[in-house]
């Protein structure tokens, strides 16, 4: 698909949702770091496939499952080349990247000599914290926090002391923060992990739908995203691996699928990439992700990435205009979304007057409750925008906000 001349109001016609009305009001998406709104290509992609060759893949001889089998097959072949993978088989199918992590850390760390360490950010969401506390648990191994400063950007110095402080198996980051909108220096990062003999695993869920990314060039050992933030649907996701880190592991779950050999006695697993698919996979999920890839290319990912900073600038420059908003995330080098709180307001009291207005954001700790104790706040509201939002929802984002506010104080 070629890149044709960004316009949003032709965009906007590919997401059907976008023309409901809630509460009365014209819907106001801005909730895009939870999960973004899916266009007719994804949607028409995922009905063609039920309406028209729903089949089991990869064992099947019959034409159905054949063309099953091909259709996931090129969606994996899709989401390699957006990635600039090696290798299609460096793409492993799993949920989301919740369950990419729990894969990496039962499966790599298993692998780690006891006392190892592990370091992630202080800016993680729960999905890049909780599956390594109870690795190294299990495994033995010390779980350290690279920490950030009250911008939201994180200690770089710090970082370089940490991996030379212990023996580093594995440094874990996110690529952007979910919850201060903060874009990690990962290629930097990623330099640093490897001249310390470490590896690094780059949570990709926010960087997906807003950037071009090349796992080579960026050096992401292990790369994850989610389908559902991306314009794809839920319940699919992507774990990147490089081939010999992926050939070495282990299998994270046993089942068909996964198997070259069973017997009571001892099984042999198969090749890459379906040691770590066990079980039927998402078969819709997966060519619906191939085609929201294909979506995102088509409108171009630089094109996206720009157009949504323009929204970003407006978007803080109104709230700065308005005064008596504490913004949370400063870092210079930023994605379009917004964490902050008005004076004298709780989140959550925000976020339901604004649905009032048919404006949808997220209240609450964003799954990042370490990230709210380090600015001793019980939540933020967070307004997150994505290609398809424009200034004029902004506008009338900041006309509900106003008016929420004067009730609230
Ligand atoms: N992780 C998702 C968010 O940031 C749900 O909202």
């Amino acid at each position: 698909m070629d890149t044709v001349a960004f316009s949003v109001e032709n965009v906007r016609k590919d997401f059907p949702i976008l023309s409901a009305t809630v509460n009365g009001r014209p819907l106001v998406y801005f909730d895009n770091a939870a999960t973004s709104q899916k266009p007719l290509q994804v949607i028409n992609c995922i009905t063609e496939y039920y309406n028209n060759y729903n089949s089991n893949v990869h064992r099947g001889v019959h034409t159905l499952s054949q063309l099953a089998t091909e259709a996931m097959e090129n969606a994996r072949l899709t989401i390699a080349r957006h990635l600039n993978a090696a290798h299609a088989h460096e793409v492993i199918f799993v949920r989301g990247v919740t369950e990419a992590i729990n894969l990496v850390a039962n499966s790599f760390l298993s692998l780690v000599p006891h006392g190892w360490q592990v370091l992630i950010s202080a800016m993680e969401h729960h999905s890049n914290i909780v599956p390594w506390q109870m690795a190294a648990e299990r495994y033995g191994l010390k779980l350290r926090v690279i920490p950030m400063d009250s911008n939201g950007v994180l200690d770089i110095e710090a970082y370089d002391r940490l991996l030379m402080e212990g023996n580093t198996a594995l440094v874990a980051v996110n690529h952007i923060s979910n919850a201060l909108g903060t874009i990690n220096p990962v290629k930097q990062m990623a330099e640093m992990a490897h001249r310390a003999g470490a590896v690094i695993l780059i949570d990709g869920a926010q960087s997906i739908p807003h950037m071009a990314v090349d796992v080579r060039s960026i050096g992401a050992d292990f790369y994850t995203f989610s389908g559902h933030k991306a314009c794809g649907p839920t319940g699919i996701g992507v774990l990147y691996g490089r081939e010999d880190l992926l050939m070495a592991m282990p299998p994270y779950m046993g089942g068909g699928e996964m198997i070259k050999t069973v017997t009571f006695e001892k099984s042999t697993w198969a090749e890459l990439p379906f040691k770590f698919e066990a079980g039927t996979p998402d078969i819709s999920g997966a060519i619906g992700l191939g085609a929201a890839l294909e979506y995102l290319k088509s409108i171009g990912l630089d094109q996206i990435a720009s157009y949504e900073q323009e929204l970003l600038e407006y978007a803080t420059a109104a709230l700065y205009e308005m005064g008596g908003i504490r913004i949370y995330g400063q870092a210079p080098q930023k994605a379009s979304l917004i964490s902050f709180i008005p004076d004298g307001c709780h989140p959550y009291d925000v976020g339901t007057l604004l649905d009032n207005y048919g404006i949808a954001v997220r209240t609450g700790h964003h799954c990042a409750q370490p990230v709210m104790d380090f600015f001793d706040i019980p939540g933020t509201v967070r307004a997150s925008f994505a290609f398809y939002n424009t200034k004029e929802e902004i506008n009338l984002f900041i006309e509900a906000l106003r008016k929420a506010i004067k009730m609230l104080r």
